[in-house]
């Protein structure tokens, strides 16, 4: 592999685990092995400028926007911390400050806190707002939300300043994480993979109600403003404290290494008997002053650092591997081991997620084997302890060739990790996952339907695939397992409603491969009527924005096969949406056809989605960054700087919102 191949590879990875991370809530990988690709990468770019990109991950700091809020420019940004995980590493920025400052100085250690982080604004001793951090220069309004957590100060007393800004993190507790994990285990909904994952959903809830029954909890950890009582962030915290706020009784001041180190083996250990996660210690420069003379890289302070704790692990054999196979065909391995205690909890199985880890870890039935929770509910296999296989080295584990479930040869896409079980139209675990994807809420949203009926219906031979729900009555389903004829009518109720789901949700609901939501969207304003996608060539395809080859090939080769062909000629049969309507296909323009549009800032009529569904429904086009192709910038309040110069050098026109929406009106 060349370095650019590398870099284009570390870059690919890191957009997909940082969206995974940010955007679906959903992490494959651990902090350490994510920030160990982010190092790789800032490292190779560093060495290699001419690679440069200005939409490389190592470019931002992240991004939480959803657009049911409004959005909001923070103040002053809110950074991230440079990240370690070796003592090394701590001496390092110790002897930095040490040269850079050169004076005494203080170091406050802090517990780093691990849920998500907030920045509330105080105006004459009110919470006036509370806002995410967003991508670092704007965030989500989630004050409704934030005022029902009961540990941040509505109100404030003391002598506070007039106007300040407060930041810190909200955190579900371990004991209210549990608790709504069993109730969700109830209900047969998704568990929260970790409390952060689960404060941050709850603290984006459109339903305030609900984030006030989950339990959230709060620590500040960081004042800013301009009339600060104290030139200590600690004494600062702690004047803070005094008006209300829950700051930690954890913080520290240390007056050299060692006691910085001290600090760092005690909560080692002594943070599993706290309630909340922790995932780290920070350290700080203590003095305002001081971190002033310190200053600001692109990204992050140079008067603070992150020191992560290593994720506990246990050593245990290896027993045996098995298979399971998901809703899109795909076979995970996971490994099933002796029994072991590890962070409070009995391990019997982890992940190993795909052939090449295995391949990697070189594994062999009965080794003994490094298995890390890090935060996440599902432990995985981190290494192989070679050191304690005797003569008899067991047998390899090898990935199985045929599926599970239904014996069929199993493939494998290029350039994909995992296998799959290519029968699609007949392997049990498949066509129950397909109805399940096809009945799910953002697919057609069939009310009174889940898994586990779908599972006794398949069992009991009442459905084969999506179009027998459209054959069912009440007098097939009523009297099954819990099924009164009050829930029976509810079903077949949800299933006539979903007629009425618009065309692009069928789209989706049918489960090609690789077609998601926003591709099923930009298929239904292509392609008119699914009779126009079925005969769709892979050049036509191709031809599509944003459908590639791999989309593309998925598609055709969907309608290619008879049994899908007959399903979608029976859905239609049914009365499903297979068209765009009317009404839909009205307020389309081709104002914009051939423009390329780079939307900045923050806006007052409408939110940033909403432009951007304006431009693609006026036949422009929404690109992230300015270039000589830019046609013009749409900009809001607080267009970026780097931006502003850039579109400036390229003499690109700059168009407010107000001039942007003459102009289709
Ligand atoms: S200070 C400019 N202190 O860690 C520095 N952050 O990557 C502002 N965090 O986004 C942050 N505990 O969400 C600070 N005691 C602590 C913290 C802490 C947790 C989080 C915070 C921040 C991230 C830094």
């Amino acid at each position: 592999m060349t370095v650019k191949e590398r870099i284009d590879w570390l870059r690919a990875e890191l957009h997909r685990h940082n969206y995974n991370y940010y955007v679906l809530n959903a992490p494959e990988i651990s902090d350490k092995e994510f920030d160990d690709l982010m190092r790789e990468l800032q490292d190779l770019e560093k060495e290699h400028p001419e690679y440069q990109d200005e939409n490389s991950p190592t470019m931002r700091v992240g991004s939480d926007l959803s657009k049911e809020f409004r959005q909001v420019a923070h103040k002053y940004p809110m950074l991230s911390l440079g990240n370690t995980y070796s003592e090394a590493e701590v001496t390092d920025f110790y002897e930095r400050v040490q040269k850079m400052l050169n004076e005494d100085f203080e170091i406050c250690c802090e517990l780093k806190y691990d849920g998500t982080s907030i920045s509330l604004t105080y105006e004459d001793g009110k919470l006036v707002s509370a806002v995410t951090r967003g991508d670092g220069e704007k965030g989500d309004d989630v004050t409704d939300n934030v005022k029902t957590i009961r540990s941040i100060p509505l109100v404030l007393h003391g002598n506070y300043p007039r106007s300040f800004e407060i930041r810190g993190e909200i955190l579900m507790p371990w004991k209210s994480f549990e608790k709504l994990n069993q109730e969700r285990e109830a209900r047969e909904e998704p568990l929260f993979a970790n409390p952060r994952n689960a404060a941050s959903g709850t603290l984006k809830s459109q339903n305030s109600a609900v984030v006030a029954s989950r339990k959230l909890d709060a620590y500040l950890y960081y004042l800013l403003g301009e009339n600060l009582p104290e030139d200590g962030h600690y004494e600062n915290l702690q004047v803070a404290a005094s008006w209300g706020f829950k700051i930690s009784e954890h913080m520290k001041k240390a007056h050299s290494l060692q006691e910085i180190f001290d600090y760092i083996n005690y909560w080692d250990t002594e943070r599993k008997n706290l309630p909340v996660a922790t995932d780290g210690i920070v350290l700080k420069v203590n003095s305002l002053r001081q971190q002033r003379n310190l200053g600001y890289t692109a990204k992050s302070p140079r008067w603070a650092i992150a020191y992560k704790f290593q994720a506990e692990r246990a050593l245990t054999r290896l027993n045996k591997v098995t298979y399971q196979v998901g809703r899109t065909g795909a076979v995970t391995p996971v490994a099933n081991l002796e029994p072991v205690q590890l962070s409070g909890t009995v391990v019997r199985r982890a992940s190993l997620h795909n052939a090449d880890i295995i391949e990697g870890l070189d594994l062999h039935i009965g080794d003994m084997v490094y298995v890390e929770k890090g935060g996440e509910i599902i432990p995985k296999i981190t290494g192989v302890n070679t050191g304690a296989r005797g003569l008899l080295l067991g047998e390899k584990v090898k990935f199985i060739t045929r599926c599970p479930e239904c014996g069929t040869p199993l493939v494998r896409f290029e350039g994909e990790a995992a296998h799959y079980c290519p029968n699609e139209t007949a392997c049990p675990p498949q066509i129950k996952g397909k109805i399940e994807h096809f009945i799910s809420r953002r697919a057609m949203n069939i009310e009174g339907l889940g898994p586990e009926t779908i599972d006794s219906f398949y069992c009991l031979g009442l459905i084969k695939n999506a179009a027998d729900l459209y054959q069912l009555r009440v007098a097939d389903i009523k009297g099954l397992v819990r099924m009164g004829l009050k829930s029976a009518e509810n079903i077949i109720r949800g299933i006539n409603e979903s007629r009425n789901v618009p065309y692009e949700r069928v789209l989706f609901a049918l489960g090609i491969r690789f077609v998601g939501e926003t591709v099923a969207k930009k298929l239904a304003k292509s392609f008119h009527s699914i009779e126009d996608l079925e005969q769709a060539s892979m050049e036509t395809l191709v031809g599509v924005d944003e459908i590639g080859e791999k989309i593309a090939q998925s598609i055709v080769s969907y309608f290619a096969n008879p049994l899908n062909r007959e399903l979608v000629a029976r859905l239609k049969e049914a009365g499903l949406q297979f068209q765009r309507s009317e009404e839909d296909l009205s307020g389309y323009t081709d104002k914009l056809a051939g423009q390329s549009i780079v939307i900045s800032g923050v806006f007052a009529h409408h939110s940033r989605d909403e432009y951007k569904e304006l431009i693609e429904k006026n036949g422009g086009k929404n690109v992230g960054s300015i270039s000589a192709k830019t046609s013009f910038i749409l900009a809001g309040e607080n267009m970026g700087p780097a931006k502003l110069e850039k579109a400036n050098k390229l003499g690109i026109r700059i168009l407010t919102e107000d001039e942007f929406l003459a102009m289709l009106s």
